[in-house]
């Protein structure tokens, strides 16, 4: 396989006060179709499966939609998108311990946070049988965009969705359950140098919509009419990429350029892949690597714009590596990997001089959760 950069950006800005308890979904890249919920304490660092769940197929990607209400999979195993509903049941529970000195068994909430399976949207039209590992919502538009993997001859579907009109959406009226295909395209009819997507992203306007063709060596870029109908209406424009310049793109979240924002992103976490050595290039683990980012202008800062540092990841045999940066702090991210099969919370960990100056800058694996069931895990996504 490929050494491929994965690079994503801490999605929200570094808060001071965050829950104690995360709750987040991993999908499963290969069969068995399984989703698990996980649950992670960010004070004991306890790192645990809370719900493990029948899939519609094997997710090669999930993503949820603006409100967090629903997650949308993509599968290299059916020709298909599937639609979940997230289900959240707050429960009490009495934590009496018989001590005195504690809270003399005052209830808690725990919340566990699950998916239930709604509807799968056969691949139609350009796209017709054809599978795919990327799926975008649109956070403004009722629209769902996913992109044909392998290649050759890449398509293109956007489907429509049916927004819950009590979901928290911001006010946008993106989000809701899957309803059917109504657009998709073909990447290039003419000459057909086009190969397979493997990521798709959105500009902070929602009105172009890139591809990062892995197969083809390209990045698309395509027009989202500004309408809200979230309707494709032409293409931009196509730029082909030296080699090694190919890979999953996800949004570039500007700080300057949204809202609400009240500093910039410190930090950019980007992975590789390992490679299991084919004869002619020696075997290597996978990395982590973090860049640091200008708040102003979320342009990497540094010379030569250098990682801040590059830590490896445990396996030799990791083909996933993808990171999903905490959405609480950008000191955290979780990690996947397939093979083995497990998640992994890492920390960023800075050390100070005497003067309180940060001297270095690492991160740590602080939690790590197996999940061996032969299919684990594609990329993890934070509900909370
Ligand atoms: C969460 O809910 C699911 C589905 O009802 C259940 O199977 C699972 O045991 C629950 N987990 C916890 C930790 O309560
Ligand atoms: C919520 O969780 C509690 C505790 O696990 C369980 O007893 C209850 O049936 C669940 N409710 C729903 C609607 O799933
Ligand atoms: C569940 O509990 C959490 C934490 O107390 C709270 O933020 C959330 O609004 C509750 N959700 C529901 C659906 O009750
Ligand atoms: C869809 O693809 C599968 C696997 O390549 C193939 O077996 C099947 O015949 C195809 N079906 C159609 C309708 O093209
Ligand atoms: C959208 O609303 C939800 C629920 O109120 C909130 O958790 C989330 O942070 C909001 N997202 C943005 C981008 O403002
Ligand atoms: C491109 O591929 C499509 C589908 O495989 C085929 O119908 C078409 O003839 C090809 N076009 C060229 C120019 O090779
Ligand atoms: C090993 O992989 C590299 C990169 O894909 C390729 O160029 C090379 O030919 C491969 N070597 C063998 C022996 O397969
Ligand atoms: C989840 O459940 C399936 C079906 O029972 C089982 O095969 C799989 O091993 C379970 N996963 C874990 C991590 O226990």
């Amino acid at each position: 396989m490929l050494l491929r950069a994965v690079l994503a950006v801490a999605a929200t800005i570094l808060t001071t006060v965050h829950a104690r308890v995360h709750h987040l979904f991993v999908g499963n890249l290969y069969p068995p179709p399984r989703l698990y919920a996980l649950a992670f304490d960010d004070e004991t660092l306890a790192l645990e499966i809370t719900a493990n769940m029948t899939a519609d197929s094997s997710h090669a990607w999930i993503a949820f939609d603006a409100g967090k209400t629903n997650v949308y999979g993509a599968s290299l195993d059916k020709p298909a998108i599937a639609s979940y509903e997230v289900v959240v049941n707050n429960s009490s529970s009495s934590s009496s311990t018989g001590n005195a000195d504690d809270d003399g068994g005052a209830a808690t909430t725990v919340t566990n946070v699950t998916l239930e399976f709604r509807k799968s949207v056969a691949a139609a039209g350009a796209c017709a049988n054809k599978t795919a590992a990327f799926v975008l919502p649109h956070p403004l538009f009722p629209r769902v965009y996913t992109a044909s993997w392998p290649g050759p001859d890449a398509c293109a579907m956007a489907l429509s969705t049916n927004p819950d009109p009590t979901a928290p959406t911001n006010g946008s009226g993106g989000g809701g359950m899957l309803e059917a295909v109504i657009q998709t395209w073909r990447y290039d009819s003419q000459t057909n140098s086009s190969g397979g997507i493997h990521g798709l992203a959105l500009d902070p306007a929602g009105t172009a919509l890139y591809s990062a063709d892995l197969q083809g060596d390209a990045v698309w870029a395509h027009i989202v009419s500004p309408d809200g109908t979230g309707r494709v209406v032409g293409l931009r424009g196509g730029t082909f990429c030296p080699r090694g310049g190919r890979g999953r793109i996800r949004g570039t979240w500007s700080c300057t350029r949204m809202s609400g924002c009240s500093g910039g992103p410190k930090y950019l976490w980007a992975t590789a892949r390992a490679w299991t050595g084919n004869g002619t290039i020696e075997p290597h683990t996978g990395f982590i690597s973090v860049f640091a980012l200008d708040g102003e202008t979320g342009a990497i800062r540094g010379e030569q714009q250098q990682p801040l540092f590059r830590v490896p990841t445990t396996t030799l045999d990791g083909g996933a590596n993808a990171i999903s940066p905490a959405p609480w702090s950008e000191d955290w991210a979780a990690m996947t990997d397939i093979g083995t099969g497990y998640v992994q919370m890492w920390r960023i960990e800075k050390t100070t001089d005497e003067k309180g100056e940060v001297t270095t800058t690492t991160a740590r694996d602080v939690a790590r959760v197996d999940i061996p069931d032969g299919g684990c895990c594609a990329n993890v996504i934070w509900y909370d």
